[in-house]
């Protein structure tokens, strides 16, 4: 036998084993499985004379508590949250350092992790000196979720079990996985780790700001959305804040029903025609021309791996979000370590672009979205109640006292990524757009915008209310994003200060003026395409091309 016959039957005998390991694998690749805990005819019963719960078997020793902590006043320092355990970070495919994380380049799939700084780089969420702290407001995000039911990362699952239940595929080298690859993933509930994020952020609030928890004379009311994964990370929230022994009866819960024909200022885009149609699905438009330039490496080194199957850029971009899916339920992906360093950066930049035009400053659908937190924040900030209903306000359950108490130390409401992003472009944090419009061919060098730093799982955003010089009367409000302050020079009024402070006056003022200027009618309801080029950078419809129907 020649060499070349050598090399030859060599060839077929490894095809045959690639092939038949394949057939093998190939009828269920990319198929979907389903959990089944608990057990169907398990039963559960509350009061169970086998399992009496702890306030029947009693002998609980001792059970002082400690007096509340105030770290935000009283620590020299804060803990940054740098963890993501018990999740294993992935490596790029040419990961030159330990240093590149590839879980945070996952824009709004990123768990959150602090924020170094947003250009304030000498104050940190601890009480400016001469300060007390009097009220937080907070609004945060859910955690860690499986893939929305619309996204691309189940229809690449559908894709991949098409083609290996029909005429099968082979992949080799760094897709061989995909072979016995099954997609394990549900949607849109949390994840595991997406319940630890959000007890781990109750917990680090009454660590910070529990103090202030003394100043409720009647349970505090805390707020979120209907949706199940809403709800989910409340309960986290408010199981980690006053512990799972308690917390349902140490405040309550309202539950603000988010489906479309119900007004929910934290989820307004189902009172918000153009957040359902071609002017929020810009936003991909103007992902999709990125995503056809920073994914060609990727094309052309992957598709020649995958025989029988054509892979195109949004089956990549499928496989990019389930390495950040797969690790945030599962622990860990093996789609991770199929795409370099440089097609990390360009997925973060991806999901910026998507966000800027969809949901962010670029988008002129956002102030609109984004006021009716403003409104109510307002309303809290001046105990008057909102007269005036002409927004995503429900109007039936901010003018109760009951369901919407405005003389509260302690607010937190729970939102979405999507709406968090509005809400920054509706109360003019200005300093996120500073350098303007994203680009859609490259990544520009003095970016400003960041998604992973703004809206990932369990992003927070923290208004503090305090007194300076310390007299009990609120005088400065300041707003900590994910740890870091942010600069409020841009909102009207509002003079440079090293920590981040605005007159409380100063401020609501301003945010009064917000709500006169954004046309919530006109920016959700006008019949309008968005102009191009796009150079919108406060996320209204430019006044001077407006024209009503
Ligand atoms: C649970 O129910 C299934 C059928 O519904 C039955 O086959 C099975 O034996 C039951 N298991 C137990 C432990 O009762
Ligand atoms: C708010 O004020 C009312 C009436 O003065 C009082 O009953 C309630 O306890 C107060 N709530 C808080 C959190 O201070
Ligand atoms: C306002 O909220 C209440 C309470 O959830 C609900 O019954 C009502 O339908 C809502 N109204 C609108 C217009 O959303
Ligand atoms: C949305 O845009 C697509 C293509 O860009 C177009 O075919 C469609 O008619 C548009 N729909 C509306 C409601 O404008
Ligand atoms: C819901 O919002 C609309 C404006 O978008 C308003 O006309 C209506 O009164 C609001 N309903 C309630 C119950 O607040
Ligand atoms: C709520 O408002 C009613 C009047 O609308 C008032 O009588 C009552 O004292 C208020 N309750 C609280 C807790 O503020
Ligand atoms: C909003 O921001 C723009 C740009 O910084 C500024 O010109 C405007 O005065 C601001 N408006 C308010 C009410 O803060
Ligand atoms: C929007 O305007 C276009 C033309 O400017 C028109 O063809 C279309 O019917 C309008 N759509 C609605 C819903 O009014």
């Amino acid at each position: 036998m020649s060499n070349f016959h050598r090399l030859l039957v060599a060839l077929i005998w490894a095809d045959c084993i690639l092939l038949a390991s394949s057939q093998k694998g190939s009828t269920f690749a990319g198929s979907t499985s389903t959990a089944v805990f608990p057990p169907p005819n398990a039963t559960f019963t509350a009061a169970d004379a086998f399992f009496p719960d702890g306030s029947i078997v009693g002998f609980p020793g001792p059970t002082a508590t400690g007096d509340e902590a105030e770290a935000a006043a009283t620590a020299p320092a804060l803990a940054q949250v740098d963890s993501i355990f018990p999740l294993v970070r992935p490596d790029a495919s040419n990961a030159k350092s330990q240093k590149f994380d590839v879980t945070q380049h996952w824009g709004s799939l990123t768990p959150f992790q602090s924020v170094e700084s947003f250009g304030l780089p000498n104050t940190s969420p601890i009480i400016p000196n001469g300060c007390e702290i009097v009220q937080v407001h907070l609004l945060h995000r859910h955690g860690a979720r499986y893939p929305t039911s619309d996204a691309v990362a189940p229809a690449f699952a559908a894709t991949l079990h098409t083609a290996a239940t029909g005429a099968g595929f082979t992949a080799s080298g760094s897709l061989k996985f995909l072979n016995t690859w099954t997609f394990k993933l549900g949607a849109e509930t949390l994840t595991p780790f997406g319940r630890s994020q959000m007890f781990n952020l109750g917990v680090g609030f009454r660590v910070r700001y529990g103090e202030l928890l003394k100043r409720f004379q009647d349970l505090p009311v805390f707020r979120t959305t209907s949706e199940a994964r809403m709800l989910d990370s409340a309960l986290h929230f408010a199981a980690g804040f006053f512990g799972v022994q308690s917390y349902q009866q140490d405040y309550h819960q309202y539950i603000m029903i988010e489906q479309s024909g119900f007004n929910n200022t934290l989820a307004p885009y189902d009172q918000c025609a153009n957040a359902n149609n071609n002017v929020s699905a810009f936003g991909g438009i103007q992902g999709n021309k990125w995503a056809a330039i920073y994914l060609q490496p990727a094309l052309k080194r992957l598709g020649p791996l995958l025989k029988g199957l054509e892979l195109k850029v949004s089956d990549l971009i499928a496989m990019q979000q389930l390495c950040a899916y797969e690790t945030v339920a599962l622990g860990f992906s093996n789609f991770c370590g199929v795409f370099t360093e440089d097609e990390w950066k360009g997925f973060e930049y991806l999901v910026d672009l998507e966000f800027w035009y969809a949901n962010g400053p670029g988008n002129p659908a956002t102030s609109a979205q984004g006021i009716g937190y403003v409104q109510e924040l307002v309303s809290r900030l001046t105990q008057t109640r909102i007269t005036e209903f002409a927004t995503t306000v429900n109007g039936t359950i901010v003018s109760s006292n009951v369901t919407f108490p405005l003389n509260q130390s302690i607010f937190v409401d729970v939102s979405h990524d999507t709406v968090m992003s509005t809400i920054y472009v509706a109360m003019n944090f200005t300093s996120m757009a500073a350098n303007g419009p994203l680009p859609t061919d490259h990544i520009p060098k003095d970016q400003t915008y960041f998604v992973n730093q703004i809206a990932p799982f369990a992003s927070n955003l923290v208004g503090q209310v305090l007194s300076c010089p310390a007299s009990g009367k609120p005088t400065h409000i300041r707003w900590v994003l994910n740890d870091a302050v942010l600069p409020l020079t841009g909102i009207k009024g509002c003079k440079q200060n090293k920590d981040g402070l605005c007159e409380l006056p100063t401020f609501i003022d301003a945010m009064k003026q917000r709500i006169q200027e954004v046309d919530f009618a006109f920016d959700c309801f006008g019949n309008y395409t968005v102009p191009v080029p796009d150079t919108i950078v406060d996320g209204q419809f430019p006044k001077n091309l407006r024209k009503r129907n």
